[in-house]
């Protein structure tokens, strides 16, 4: 049986290492393989070229690094009728918990404000908020967007989620569907976004979104930087509509030497780094997973690829 790894190299030797300690049995490749194609049963993979999987004619499942599978759903040769599962790991979900309550706190902080007061050598104090008296709001109550509003709850903040079908979180009101996006955004102060990108969500951060909001609320984006209209929020920035933005994903990755976001005083940005699976900690669950389907049983955390998460 052999899995072959296409991630960066310092990350696929880690993925090999965690997999023989885990799977002795299963032999690892390191794309780019030289191989016989048909001696690959199962692929884990970040960002493979297009067209890449269609090679291996005997693949039983292919494995997302990521919580994201939109670098798959995006090839138009993946080949059919092949299982792809989303990475669901612990290592993923802390990280992006940690970061989302960073930005979230930096926001409610007025980070960003006491960042410009001390370039300008500004001693002042601004009037605390207190914590109850904002709504955090999640887009998307999927794994990382859930985790994230469990960890935000000791705070005290009013906290709400929008997702697709009906949820009920306890300590978290819940909104669904287009009919209710606009009540969910009208009480945010703080929105982050946690969404995969699919057709749907595409653009989802946009004038009209930012205009639902109350004046002057920050945003967060740790889904997918094609989810944001960036002009959009350059412009709700200079209105004030926004009053501060996190991000973590953009249009073009890297961000472009001459994009606006590298100097804008209201925006924090990070290279896409909010949250990474961890070979050590994800590699029981791929494990699990092919000790699954070997033995006959329903992979875990498929991906409806028509869906598109
Ligand atoms: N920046 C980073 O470093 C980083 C790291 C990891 C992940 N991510 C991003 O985070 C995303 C979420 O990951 P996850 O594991 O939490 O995904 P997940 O468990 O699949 O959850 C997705 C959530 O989004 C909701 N949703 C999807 N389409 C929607 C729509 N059109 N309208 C309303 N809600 C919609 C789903 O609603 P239902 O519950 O009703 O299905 C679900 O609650 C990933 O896809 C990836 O893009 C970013």
């Amino acid at each position: 049986m052999a899995l072959l790894i296409k991630t960066d190299i310092d990350r696929g030797n880690a993925w090999a290492e965690a997999l023989a300690a885990n799977y002795p049995e299963l032999k690892t490749y390191n794309w780019p393989y030289k191989g016989d194609p048909a001696a690959i049963d199962y692929a884990l993979v970040w960002q493979p070229p297009k067209g890449e999987l269609k090679r291996y004619p005997n693949l039983k499942a292919i494995f997302s690094v990521g919580a994201g599978i939109d670098h798959l759903a995006s090839d138009p040769d993946l080949p059919a009728g092949i299982p792809v599962v989303r990475m669901v790991e612990p290592g993923l979900t802390a990280g992006m918990s940690e970061y989302v309550t960073l930005a979230v706190l930096n926001h409610h902080r007025f980070m960003l404000d006491y960042a410009a007061q001390r370039r300008e050598k500004i001693w002042e104090e601004i009037p605390q908020i207190p914590a109850e008296a904002r709504q955090v709001g999640v887009l998307g109550l999927g794994v990382l967007g859930r985790d994230a509003l469990e960890k935000l709850k000791p705070f005290g903040f009013k906290l709400a989620g929008w997702s697709r079908s009906p949820k009920s979180i306890t300590g978290v009101t819940c909104f669904h569907g287009s009919g209710g996006l606009e009540e969910f955004l009208a009480g945010t102060d703080i929105l982050i976004c946690l969404l995969p990108l699919t057709a749907e969500t595409e653009g989802l951060l946009n004038r009209e979104t930012f205009g639902k909001l109350p004046a002057g609320a920050a945003v967060i984006n740790v889904g997918r930087g094609a989810q944001l209209v960036e002009d959009d929020l350059l412009e709700a920035l200079d209105s004030g509509q926004i009053g501060g933005a996190t991000l973590d994903v953009f249009q073009k990755e890297p961000l472009p030497g001459k994009h606006p976001f590298w100097k804008h005083p209201r925006i924090f940005i990070t290279p896409h780094i909010a949250s990474m699976t961890v070979p050590q900690s994800a590699v029981r669950a791929v494990v699990a997973n092919i000790q699954r389907l070997e033995a006959g049983e329903a992979l875990q955390h498929v991906v409806d690829l028509k869906r598109g998460y």
